[in-house]
């Protein structure tokens, strides 16, 4: 298989390495995504990445993957819990998209229960660490081969 997958990242997830280690891991974010990359490279996917702390860059790069990247994986870290102008735009984008966290919001704070993307990608992978996005690639893989 070929073509591009856009991995996005949203607000604060530049300083992973040195916020809360104990919950998301001592790696930084150019660390997990050149392992993605790598992984994505060693698949036949060449890989975008961008990462914004603003909700309206999330949303033009999903904008701009309509019709050019055969998947999206996306950590929208808090924005996970509110966005609902997130949720639409995902919903425009007609190719793979899977929810990643490196922690399980399932188990923490109750604001974090509810994903208001949930509804709108094909799963989410949370709670594995670095590991969470691996799976979140071989979940695409598996999704685009099937398809
Ligand atoms: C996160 C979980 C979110 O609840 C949180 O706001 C983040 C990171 C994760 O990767 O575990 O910023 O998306």
């Amino acid at each position: 298989m070929s073509g591009e997958i856009l991995l996005l990242s949203g607000p604060n997830l530049d300083l992973l390495g040195e916020r809360s280690p104990e919950i998301y891991g001592a790696s930084s974010l150019a660390e997990h995504v050149a392992r993605f990359r790598e992984l994505a490279s060693a698949a036949g996917y060449s890989v975008r990445d961008l990462q914004s702390n603003f909700e309206g860059d999330l949303i033009e790069a999903v904008h701009g993957a309509r019709g050019v990247d055969v998947a999206i994986v996306l950590n929208a870290g808090a924005l996970t819990h509110s966005s609902w102008a997130l949720h639409d735009a995902l919903a425009t984008f007609e190719g793979v998209k899977v929810e990643v966290h490196l922690s399980n919001p399932a188990a923490r704070e109750p604001f974090r229960h509810v994903s208001t993307l949930a509804g709108v990608v094909n799963g989410s992978i949370a709670g594995f660490g670095a590991l969470s996005y691996e799976l979140a690639l071989e979940a695409v893989r598996r999704l685009l081969e099937s398809s």
